[in-house]
Formats: C-alpha cells, structure tokens, sequence
C-alpha cells in the first residue's frame, strides 16, 4: 500500500516524479503529496483524492522547479486520508521531509516520548512520528541523517519503505526498507527511488531492489551505499538488469488497465508455459520443481495459502492436485492460518501465492511455515519480490505487471502453473495414466486459443451487463472446479462495482441464499460440461421455479440450460479441471462492463490497493 517516489540527479526533478506516481497510483489512491527541493527551499504540496488532482493543486500553488523531488501516493493506514494526513511530512525544524509505506507499529509510545521533548505534531500519522524521531536522532547524537536515520529505526517496530533528504544537504537521499519495497533505478549521473521500477523505466534499465532491514545513502553524481540498519555493516550493491518495458505498464489503446490485462491473458497464459510445457515430448519442465519434485511426491499434505484471488487460485488448485496427483490439499487464507496456531510439519509443503509477492499476511505465514520446517513454494508474478525471495523455490507466472486493481491475468497464470505443478506430480507419482496425461497437455496447450475465443462474446456480455447493471445483488454459483471461480466472480463485481455479490456452491445454495431468490436476483450459474452438470441443470431449476433470474455460462453446443437459462454466454469446451481457466474471462468481462456502466473507478475501485503490505 502506498506508492513512493523520488528523484536526485540532473533533470527536473517533478515531471518524472508526477509520471511515477501515477503508475504507481495503483499502490494506494485517497491522497497524494509531493516535496520539491528548488536550491533554497522545500516546496511542498498535497491534497486528498488522487495524483491528477495533486497536479492540478501543483500547478496552482508551488514553483516546481528542482532536480531533487519525492512524491506519495496514499492508502490510508494511521489518519483519515486528507490534506494534512498525506505524504510528504516536515519534521518541526522544517529541515527534514519524509515518504513512508508501512506502518510504524509502536509510534504511539514513540510519539508520546518526543511530545514530552517539545516536538508538535500536526497529523495523525506514524510517518510524522518517525521524521520527528530522526530529526530528534540527529540533535541529540550530532550525526547526519543517514547515521540518525539508521539509529531512528533500530527503535522502530513496524514496516516501512522510506525516503527523506534534508533541506541542509540537498546532494543527498536516504532511504530504507523492511517489509515494504523499494528499487533504486541507477542512471547517468541520476538515481531514481520507487516502490518499483515502473517509474523509471524509461530512463534505466539498471535497478537495485534493496532487502529487508537495509537502507542506502544516494549521493548526487556520485553512488548509493548501501549498509545493514541493524549492525552498520556494508553490502555490496547488487545491480539487476529489469527486463520490463514501457508498454507493458502502458494501457496500449483499452480504456483500463483492467480490460488490457483481461485481453493479455490468452498470450499470457502462453508465456506462463512457454518452455514449461512440451507436449509433443510428453514433457513438463519446471526449474523451480525439479530439485524438490520428493518434497512434494513425500509430502503427507499440500497447504496452499493466499489472500484474495490468489486464495482463490489455490482453491481450483486444490481440486487438480487432490484430482490428479492424490495429494490432500488444504487452503488456507494467510491471515487465519498465521494467527490460528497451524499444525505444520517437516513433512508438508506449502505453496504460497502472491501476484505481487508482498502481501503481509501471506508473507507473514510463510515465515510461520519456514519457522516449522515446512517446505515452503512460491507460486508470484513479481519478480525479485519478497515472497519470491522468502520462499525455498518457487515457479513465477509470468503475466507481466498487473496494474488494475481487481485481479485478472493474474488469476489464470496462478492456475496455469499450479495446474502444470499437478500434472508434474501426477505423472511421477503415477496417479494419472499415459495417456490422459498426454490429452491434458495437448489441452493445456488449446487453452490460449479458447480463452481467445470466450473473449469473442465481449459485445453479447456487454449487453447482458446492461440489463443486470442496477441491481442490487448477484449470486454466482458453481459447483467443483468451478465453485472457485463463482467465488471469483462474485469477488471481481464487489470490487470494481461495488454491488453485493455472493459466490456459492451451487448445491450449498438451498441451505441459505435460496431465500434471497426473487425477480429481483440475478443468478450467474456456471453450468458447462462437467461431471456435475446434470446436478447444476437441477439447481437452475430451482431457482427459476422462484421466479430467479438465470445468466448462464455453459459449453458450446449447450442444449439443456440454453432453453431454461434467461441469458446464456457459450465458452468452448476444455476438460472440466481446465474449465477454470475459460469460465472466469465472462465473469471478468461483466464485471467490467457493469462497473464502466455505473461510472465506477474501474483500475482503481475505492478502498482497495494492489499490493496490500499491512496486515
Ligand atoms: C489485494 C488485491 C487483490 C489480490 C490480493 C492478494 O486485495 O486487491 O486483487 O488478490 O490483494 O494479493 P497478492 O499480490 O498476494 O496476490
């Protein structure tokens, strides 16, 4: 949560911080905030709501003129999001000015300490705290600002990523991370800081993403130095040649971000298992899995974690691994398994997923995992992310950045890997027969054209969206492979249009949601060629007998439901433990077009950020 940005070298310094932020609006997206260091004075200037009107307030308030900048874009934490609560914060000699994506965890003591020493604050926030708390370092110690930053965060507990100069020496940034992320971009005689390298991009390919418990000095012209915060020793830099490019992180002719992304997935899926996946050698290679391929085959249980969409991923995950390679899954959302006292042994494996591989809770029960001997996989989108980092091996999906908020490439490349992980398992522990392992290949290998195909009902889903666009809940149902995806697609249409929706299993439905079922309650069924169709056919039944409203995902060449449903959408056929990976593009699109019809904020629904990195 929260974006940072900031800027050192030989360019004004505002424009490349205004571009980052908006990329990075995604991070966090109630307040924004820039500091511009003029060669006098700091120039300062925030406001509720988002970076477009930051820059408005920009334009009419301050010089911008600079080469030395930061900037924030907000998601709430400590303080309602306004004016005074956005970043950047002035410590109380107006010297020092700081950017901060975390939480300071013990800030209340903190604050009540440094109160009693004079210092004033005027927001009600951890970050004004910790400026404070380095501003105090540096007077009473008689140390510059890296030492006092490094002494400010020994007392620290919490997470953060930081930025902060000092108006005194205008060569110099400091900056520091734990739990939150942060890469350094390295120019030409310039230094670029952010949440991720999407701000600089188009200026250096060369990044140095710093670990955790680790802060670094960027001179101007000169180096970055980067050193433990915990016991001051040096560490060399280590500097990563980022293979993203501009258009990725561009919206490239859609309207969103979001449709972008749900349109990449057929050629995303691809790339997921490009390499991995060799059909016509009866192979599946995935380097992540080889060395540990007895951990999983020995395993008395797989437990997946995730928050969100990918909790969701683990649980489809779930019906292939137990399907196929006989191995008892259990899912658990990350913030109940890390606080619930698990029962984990050397003898599990589990595999996290995370699109942006820092979500707290997620890393957090990883961390619990590890700390109980458990083999821990990751399953992330985001390369060189923490969870990437933190786990023992991993298999990335590589859907490319993810910038709309709500979830979607994401979703189908998680499915892509845990489905080939499974398939892998099955054939060496040889639970599945040569030749359905074979067909499931072959298949896997149609899914980008076939989820290339589902796309084709865009237009038809568009006008479905317009009927349904005002009501004032949905329940989606489905039932095994795709009781996940109901649950996914009830989730997208909460998150981008804020209408209630409810994903059930479709035979769990006559023990509660019945009752909500009226004339007034659209049911989005996924009803496609599978071993429970029959039992699905039977539950659409009993919602039109209560005069429900049915809008119906079904197989081509669907007979049955077609005549019952109110509204059908056709995907094509695939077997059913692949059906996921189709039945979720309508629901996407829905989803999409409901929210576009109610004006909402598609790529940035209310309340809601990307990369959640507080509990
Ligand atoms: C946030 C996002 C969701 C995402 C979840 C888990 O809530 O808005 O789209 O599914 O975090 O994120 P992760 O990066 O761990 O997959």
């Amino acid at each position: 949560m929260c974006g940072i940005v900031g800027y050192i070298g030989h360019r004004e310094a505002y424009p490349v911080v205004l571009k980052g932020l908006q990329r990075l609006e995604y991070r966090g997206y109630d307040s924004a905030g820039v500091a511009i260091f003029d060669g006098n004075e700091i120039n300062l200037c925030k406001t509720k709501g988002k970076v477009a009107d930051l820059a408005l307030k920009v334009k009419n308030e301050i010089s911008t003129h600079g080469t030395l900048a930061i900037g924030h874009t907000r998601w709430a934490t400590h303080g309602i999001p306004n004016d005074i609560n956005s970043h950047p914060h002035f410590s109380n000699s107006g010297n020092l000015v700081i950017i901060h994506n975390g939480i300071i965890e013990n800030y209340g003591t903190l604050k009540k300490e440094l109160i009693k020493r004079g210092y004033i604050f005027t927001s009600d926030t951890d970050t004004e705290v910790l400026v404070n708390l380095i501003e105090d370092v540096m007077k009473n110690e008689k140390v510059k600002l890296g030492k006092a930053v490094q002494i400010a965060l020994n007392q620290v507990v919490g997470a953060y990523a930081i930025v902060v100069f000092d108006k005194n020496k205008p060569n110099e940034l400091v900056v520091a991370k734990l739990g939150s992320p942060l890469a350094i971009g390295i120019g030409e005689d310039e230094f670029f800081v952010a949440s991720d390298a999407s701000p600089f991009i188009e200026f250096t390919n060369n990044a140095i993403y710093l670990e955790d418990e680790e802060m670094a000095v960027i001179r101007r012209n000169k180096e970055v130095k980067i050193r433990k915060i915990k016991d001051d020793s040096l560490v060399e830099p280590y500097i990563q040649e980022l293979q993203l490019n501009l258009e990725q992180i561009e919206k490239g002719g859609f309207d969103h971000f979001m449709l972008k992304e749900i349109y990449e997935q057929p050629s995303v899926i691809k790339d997921t298992y490009r390499g991995r996946l060799l059909a016509d050698q009866g192979l599946i290679k995935l380097g992540g899995l080889e060395d540990h391929i007895q951990k999983f085959v020995n395993a008395d249980r797989i437990i997946i974690i995730g928050c969100g969409t990918s909790w969701h991923a683990g649980l489809v995950a779930e019906y292939i691994f137990e399907d196929l390679a006989r191995i008892p899954v259990e899912v658990e959302y990350a913030s109940e398994f890390r606080y619930r006292n698990p029962i984990i042994t050397e003898k599990d494996v589990v595999i996290a997923i995370s699109q942006s591989g820092e979500t707290a809770d997620t890393l957090a029960a990883i961390k619990l995992a590890k700390s109980k001997g458990a083999f821990v996989y990751g399953v992330c989108n985001v390369v060189g992310s923490t969870i990437s980092r933190e786990t023992h091996s991993g298999s990335y999906t590589h859907a490319g950045p993810e910038i709309g908020v709500a979830s979607t490439k994401a979703f189908t490349t998680q499915i892509t890997v845990l489905t080939l992980i499974a398939l892998k398992l099955a054939s060496v522990k040889g639970t599945i027969s040569y030749r359905d392992y074979n067909i499931y290949l072959q298949e896997l290998e149609l899914i980008p054209e076939k989820v290339e195909k589902a796309l084709l009902s865009n237009e038809h889903i568009k006008t479905v969206g317009e009927v349904f666009k005002n009501a004032r809940n949905f329940l989606y149902l489905g039932r095994g492979y795709n009781f996940p995806v109901a649950l996914e697609g009830a989730l997208k249409l909460k998150e981008i249009s804020y209408i209630h929706a409810e994903g059930y299993p479709a035979a769990e439905m006559k023990h509660g949601p019945i009752a909500l079922i009226d004339e007034e309650m659209p049911v989005v069924v996924i009803a496609v060629n599978s071993n429970h169709y029959d039992k699905v056919v039977s539950n659409i039944q009993e919602i039109k007998s209560r005069k429900g409203v049915i809008i119906a995902i079904v197989s081509e060449g669907d007979t049955t439901v077609k005549e019952m449903a109110d509204y059908v959408i056709e995907v094509p056929n695939t077997p059913e433990s692949l059906t996921p990976l189709i039945t979720t593009i309508p629901l996407q699109l829905l989803s999409y077009h409901i929210a576009v019809m109610l004006n909402r904020n598609v790529d940035q629904p209310r309340n809601l950020a990307k990369s959640v990195t507080v509990e």
